[in-house]
């Protein structure tokens, strides 16, 4: 078995150049899923997956189109009925690239400077997507592959109210495996391999207030008409209370409180409120109170304003009174809460509070639950060992506080786990300017998943 291992081993260290000639071949595909205009780079992307996955040996291989952007599918199962089966997840799609002026380089012109390559979607998640292909050849290229192996690769995680649940419901068969391998997530650092046991959901909001039938002039009518964008920001502000609290009635009705173990467990991680406030340039933290900053983004909601926008913004001043305000808002939610259950409670809110002298519409996109998966099983003893074997260390568990919709649809349908691990750091710029990804994590990355496959 060593044996086996060095030379896969070995034959990764050798391509190491090839993989990331792949990596940059893939991430020079701008396939932003919420831009109508690229969908034909969407196409690309899947088009160019079909081919890889094909080159890589998997037998079968095929697009599944859906109404807006088509999943790819790829399986191996030749190692036979008595050997496990990994369904492996990838998303091929990427966040938009602005703010464009804020790059330092071209986004989708892979640049390496030092030990990092710059792009949008190289750490999320090109590059992992990457990082399983070139285990998977690095073991097929030496020998035989140990476990079946299905790809459930999509193209619309980014934009959310994807396709991926009801392609999940309707091809269970398809899809069944032993467990389900998730390299959407990160690590906390070069040094610290992590394995993620907790996403959050996310319920996102488009909230519209109408006030006066058109811009009025504000001289004329201000005074007499309420401003929309004063309401907007009345409503937005009522949102928390002054301890850091959602203050929308029944929101925290079912969330789990942490037990005092695993509240003892977080707090020995190696992540303090040093580390949010030097990675995110602030000179002092927010949030709930009672909370540490690890609690607060992995075992607690939020609610987060992600965009606001009402009457004149350019250059210069123009005195009117809008006609509207328009706000995006979004709330990232934790076991047991339910995203439409949120959506019906905001409601409450809006009709408790808003005025009389404005209309509302609240309307709802994403709606994902969140998930927790299991610390102790036979794949996540695979993964820990495979970790000490890349890094020499015992990977850390934490919570993730973004969100990786398909892995509660994966536990719901096909009533398997998720073993959420990836190679992205948090300083990798991820949906912002400048993403990168850290090319030693990466090889390391190969490394241990190299290890992780032959493990099982
Ligand atoms: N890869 C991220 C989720 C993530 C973020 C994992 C940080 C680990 C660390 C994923 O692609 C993502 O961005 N998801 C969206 C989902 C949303 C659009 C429904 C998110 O969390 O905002
Ligand atoms: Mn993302």
């Amino acid at each position: 078995m060593s044996d086996r291992r060095d030379a896969a081993l070995a034959y990764a260290q050798d391509h190491n150049q090839d993989f990331l000639n792949k990596m940059k071949e893939l991430i020079s595909i701008p396939s932003v899923s919420t831009d109508p205009e690229r969908a034909g780079e969407i196409k690309k992307a899947a088009k160019w997956l079909e081919n890889e996955l094909t080159e890589l040996g998997m037998t079968r291989v095929e697009i599944f189109e859906t109404p807006r952007h088509p999943i790819v599918y790829a399986e191996d199962l030749s190692a036979g009925p008595d050997a496990p089966t990994a369904l492996v997840y990838g998303h091929y799609d990427v966040q938009p690239e602005d703010p464009i002026d804020e790059w330092n380089s071209d986004p989708f012109s892979p640049t390496i400077e030092g030990e990092n390559l710059y792009a949008r979607g190289s750490t999320d998640m090109k590059g992992q997507i990457i990082a399983c292909f070139s285990a998977l050849e690095s073991i097929r290229e030496t020998g035989n592959l140990p476990i079946n192996i299905k790809f459930l690769i999509e193209g619309e995680e980014e934009i959310g109210g994807s396709y991926i649940e009801k392609f999940i419901k309707d091809n269970k068969e398809l899809l069944a495996c032993d467990f389900f391998l998730n390299p959407d997530t990160g690590m906390q650092a070069p040094d610290l391999p992590t394995i993620t046991y907790a996403l959050r959901g996310i319920a996102y909001f488009e909230l519209r207030i109408q006030g006066p039938k058109q811009d009025m002039h504000s001289g004329t009518f201000g005074g007499a008409v309420h401003n929309p964008a004063q309401v907007m920001t009345d409503l937005l502000s009522g949102l928390h209370d002054d301890k850091g609290r959602v203050a929308i009635n029944g929101f925290y009705d079912r969330v789990k409180p942490l037990d005092a173990e695993e509240r003892e467990e977080l707090s020995k991680l190696p992540i303090n409120d040093d580390f949010f406030k030097e990675q995110a340039g602030v000179k002092a933290l927010f949030g709930e109170e009672g909370y540490s900053s690890v609690e607060r983004t992995g075992a607690r909601p939020t609610l987060e304003i992600n965009g606001l926008y009402s009457g004149f913004i350019d250059e210069g001043q123009k005195t009117v009174l809008p006609a509207y305000a328009m706000a995006k808002v979004s709330c990232r939610l934790v076991a047991d809460q339910d995203p439409v259950e949120v959506y019906e409670l905001f409601k409450s809110y809006l009709a408790d509070n808003a005025p009389e002298t404005v209309t509302w519409e609240l309307t709802q996109m994403s709606k994902d639950f969140p998930s927790l998966s299991d610390r102790k099983s036979k794949w996540i003893d695979a993964y820990v060992q495979a970790a000490e074997a890349a890094w020499g260390k015992r990977p850390i568990f934490k919570r993730e506080g973004g969100s990786v919709p398909v892995v509660v649809h994966i536990q719901q349908n096909l009533g398997v786990d998720s073993v959420n691990i990836g190679f992205g750091l948090p300083s990798d710029n991820m949906h912002g300017p400048n993403e990168k990804i850290h090319l030693p994590t990466f090889t390391k990355g190969v490394e241990a998943l190299i290890h992780f496959f032959l493990n099982l």
